[in-house]
């Protein structure tokens, strides 16, 4: 598409209004292309070999396009398009108008659309996406792979990101009152002055009122003007990550009593301190950070999550006894805060660049903005391993954004994620707290060398393991799940906490990664397309590192016996088995024999040799003598049965909500089977789809996401007519009825056509509709060149226009044919040159999608499936299939619910 740079508002091809999109796929958003993308094996390792960016430039640009009617009523209001995401460098327009260039992949924008909106009528959103670059060295996706919004309001109203909330004690000491500091900035687009009065009033995690406060303002045309209240609450309920307490603030803005416009805020009352010597304080009390680092994408569904599975990773990572993320390397979704927010996580919230020039500072401003009222977010990182880190320019950077940060949250302290030892020079001289990644022999030094300064681990580990697998595998590459290994610049689970652990000074610290993601195969490359630094796989599955966390960060008690006990062939030979509790001793017993007690020192793990005979082996976990866990290993039979669990089996009917589902296969006994590969076909019934599939297997090349194909046939339309005469709306030559007796006959297959300059004509053809085009999903009428200008007419109904030669119109005609003889009329105003309809007319019939096909191997005996509800309630069923086994069938309700506002 070639844009017009020299007139506003009649951008050709998809970015103007009367392009027709209708042989254009529906996607719902979040929507990551690249899972849709095979593997390749000469695109980027880092990114996960898949054909996109840099190199592949047919699989990195789309284009996306949405059509919303607007009210009539609407006018007089001011309308925001807020997108929370696009990966990468988006150019959106509305209604053929340019809006803006956006390039960062991981900062949302927004964009006040009020002069361009079409009141009482059709609007159309264009947005081309173009991912041809990377940001990162990870996979990073491409697509709007976040929500977007459209927001209306009065003109005056809260501005938006408008509301900063936060909480107070005297002395930092969560005792007696806490001060709750309201600012609001008020923005006011119309010519008149505005009075008004903001009305506050907080709700309590039970939803009673806790205070309740109002004030008067006055806010200029066209311009901002920002209040600051301020209102005690006695004994409040405290936020951490055991109890997220959650309040709400309501904001009112009020003229002449009325409310014009309402905002609610959800916060927490929670104090944060970081000491040089006590580590990290969470309302006054040591707090160590027991955190994972990680990357956007999931199984399946790429870096496109819908809201639903922010949760479920989050839930995950709190079953390990995580209690903190850091969004490495970037501004997360706006719904991962949410939910660390409402389950309890601590989060450091992660910039992306080192940066002072205007645009990083203005990403750092807006996330900082978006992001502060977040009571998990407990710590900022301006950047992520810097090659420059050392440099007295990058410190001057740090520190001018450090400087911007405490401008807009005076509550939180800054640091970043360094990759150099005992290294003060550079950005270490200047940050509030001095990020760790890796180096943990260099901690007692620096510790030494300045001591007035807070610490915190951010990215430690990337041990390297894969699910089920306890050898090194380098033909497939996978790698022993033993703990036994990491890069050179890194170190196991177990080496880095025990390090941490014994000193709280460090603050403790974030794990590199808690799930694995796609991308960054180290040590591995091809054919291995993920990452194994994850505690859990791409789906969220536990590799046996979960469970070293689970018994040194978690409050239960953890018994964990590894590997599997199916390793026919070895008899008689010896089999390194491994424990992760957190008992003071454990008895392994094998077949009833018992092979001796052990005990535990904390933040290790206990190891037996045992020569394997098939069977079971037994751990007997002991505190205070009694035994308060057990686990075992069996010999698992022969692979048996499909077996679906989903996590939750009522979801609701909103059109977003997910039931993920594992996949297993099971021998006679109901066991999982450790070494199962079997391939599995699911179908769906019922109102909702399938969106993604995975299983964790690092090497797998299997498609995530099956597109279903759409069927279409075209007929080329022939034996056109035309006249002579000037265009105008009331022609009667463009009615379905119009005798056209004499009319010239006109080929309208050609380059050229036959109007000379300034001239206008009418072109006219006929077809019989056949019974495919009645019962078609949907009917295009495809012109390869109108020249230069066309209104186009099917059987007089004005189905759309088109203002360039080189646009290639195409409409959607379905609904306007009929039974019989149907008619087609062009009105064609020609400018330059020899103008007319050419290169070629015909109609390109749409016919149902095949249903799609869905299936996976399961990995070491398991797979993910997410199913998806629609909007209308009723009963899945999801079916799963495999040669050889007893199929499965689960039942999912999809209950009544309000989904949230759409455009229509
Ligand atoms: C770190 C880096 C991460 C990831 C990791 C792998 O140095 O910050 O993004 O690449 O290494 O170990």
């Amino acid at each position: 598409m070639s844009e017009r740079l020299d007139k506003a508002g009649v951008n050709p091809g998809p970015a103007g209004r009367s392009f027709n999109d209708a042989r254009w796929r529906t996607v719902n958003l979040p929507h990551d292309w690249v899972p849709e993308l095979p593997f390749d094996q000469h695109a980027a390792t880092d990114h996960g070999f898949k054909p996109v960016g840099p190199g592949f430039p047919a699989n990195s640009i789309a284009w996306y396009r949405r059509t919303f009617s607007l009210a009539a009523e609407d006018k007089g209001r001011r309308l925001m398009l807020e997108f929370d995401g696009v990966y990468r460098d988006a150019r959106i327009y509305v209604n053929g108008y340019f809006l803006g260039h956006h390039e960062s992949g991981y900062m949302g924008f927004r964009y006040d659309i009020t002069d361009l909106a079409r009141f009482g009528s059709d609007n159309t959103i264009s947005v081309r996406v173009d991912a041809s670059q990377f940001e990162g060295w990870f996979y990073e996706g491409a697509g709007i792979y976040r929500h977007v919004w459209l927001t209306k309001t009065s003109p005056l109203r809260v501005a938006p990101d408008g509301t900063f909330v936060y909480s107070q004690f005297p002395k930092n000491i969560p005792e007696g009152a806490a001060t709750i500091h309201v600012e609001t900035s008020l923005q006011n687009d119309q010519d008149a002055n505005q009075s008004a009065a903001v009305e506050c009033e907080i709700l309590d995690p039970a939803g009673k009122t806790a205070a309740h406060f109002q004030q008067s303002i006055s806010v200029d045309a066209w311009s901002t003007k920002t209040l600051t209240q301020l209102a005690p609450i006695e004994s409040p309920a405290l936020w951490s990550p055991e109890t997220p307490n959650l309040y709400k603030l309501i904001t009112k803005v009020l003229v002449d009593s009325k409310e014009v416009d309402r905002t609610e805020t959800e916060f927490g009352i929670r104090t944060l301190e970081f000491d040089a010597n006590r580590g990290f304080l969470l309302n006054g009390k040591f707090c160590e950070i027991k955190g994972t680092c990680n990357h956007q994408d999931h199984a399946g569904v790429g870096s496109a999550l819908p809201d639903r599975l922010q949760y479920f990773r989050v839930s995950r990572l709190k079953d390990m006894g995580d209690n903190g993320i850091r969004t490495s390397h970037n501004p997360p979704t706006p719904e991962l805060m949410e939910a660390c927010d409402h389950l309890g996580m601590l989060v450091m919230d992660e910039n992306r660049l080192l940066g002072s020039d205007a645009q990083n500072l203005d990403y750092l401003a807006a996330q900082i903005r978006r992001d502060r009222n977040h009571p998990s977010v407990v710590i900022w990182s301006l950047f992520n391993e810097e090659d420059t880190q050392t440099s007295p320019t990058a410190r001057n950077i740090a520190a001018t954004m450090q400087r911007v940060v405490h401008e807009l949250d005076p509550t939180r302290l800054c640091t970043a994620a360094g990759n150099v030892g005992n290294v003060y020079q550079g950005v270490n001289s200047v940050l509030d707290v001095r990020g760790w990644n890796y180096h943990p022999e260099a901690v007692d030094g620096y510790h030494r060398d300045h001591p007035n300064q807070p610490e915190i681990g951010t990215e430690q580990a990337s041990a390297l393991s894969t699910r089920g697998i306890y050898a090194n595998d380098k033909t497939r590459g996978y790698m022993s799940a033993y703990d036994t290994n990491a890069p050179p610049w890194a170190t196991t689970s177990e080496h880095w906490w025990k390090i941490f652990a014994a000193r709280p000074w460090l603050s403790g610290g974030f794990v590199w990664t808690g799930f694995d993601y796609r991308g960054e195969p180290t040590p591995y490359a091809w054919p291995c397309i993920n990452s194994h630094f994850g505690v859990m796989d791409t789906c969220g599955f536990a590799k046996d590192n979960f469970y070293y966390y689970q018994a040194w960060w978690s409050d239960r008690v953890v018994l964990h016996l590894l590997p599997h006990w199916n390793w026919a062939g070895k008899e008689g030979q010896d089999i390194d088995v491994r424990c992760y509790s957190n008992c003071q001793e454990v008895e392994l017993l094998l077949n009833g024999q018992s092979l001796g007690r052990q005990t535990i020192t904390n933040n290790s793990h206990l190891k037996w040799n045992v020569k394997y005979t098939p069977g079971t082996l037994l751990a007997k976990g002991y505190k205070n003598g009694q035994v308060v866990a057990e686990d075992k290993v069996e010999t698992i039979g022969d692979a048996a049965s499909v077996k679906l669990t989903p996590d939750r089996a009522t979801i609701d009917a909103n059109g977003e909500d997910l039931s993920i589902i594992t996949v297993a296969v099971t021998d006679a006994a109901g066991r999982i089977v450790p070494l199962a590969e079997n391939h599995v076909q699911f179908t769906l019934e019922g109102p909702g789809k399938i969106i993604g599939v995975g299983n964790g297997d690092p090497s797998c090349h299997e498609p995530d996401v099956y597109v279903p194909i759409q069927p279409s046939h075209s007929l080329a339309l022939r034996d056109w007519r035309y006249k002579h005469g000037p265009r105008s709306e009331a022609m009667r030559e463009i009615t379905e009825t119009f005798d056209i007796g004499d009319w010239a006959s006109v080929d309208t297959s050609r380059e050229t056509g036959p109007l000379s300059p300034d001239t206008a004509a009418v072109f006219r053809a006929t077809f019989d509709a056949t019974p495919a085009m009645l019962n078609a999903t949907g009917v295009n009428l495809n012109f390869g060149m109108i020249d230069d200008e066309g209104w186009v007419y099917v059987n007089g109904h004005k189905v759309g226009e088109s203002h360039h030669w080189e646009e290639q119109p195409s409409f959607a005609v379905g609904k306007y044919l009929h039974d019989g003889v149907n008619t087609i009329a062009v009105s064609v105003q020609n400018h330059e040159g020899s103008g007319g309809v050419n290169k070629g007319v015909s109609l390109e019939i749409l016919d149902a999608p095949a249903p799609t096909a869905w299936k996976r191997s399961v990995f070491n005996g398991l797979a993910q499936i997410i199913v998806q509800a629609g909007k209308e309630p009723g009963a899945l069923a999801l079916t799963a299939s495999s040669d050889g086994l007893k199929t499965a069938t689960v039942n999912i309700t999809a209950a009544a619910a309000i989904p949230r506002p759409f455009a229509p």
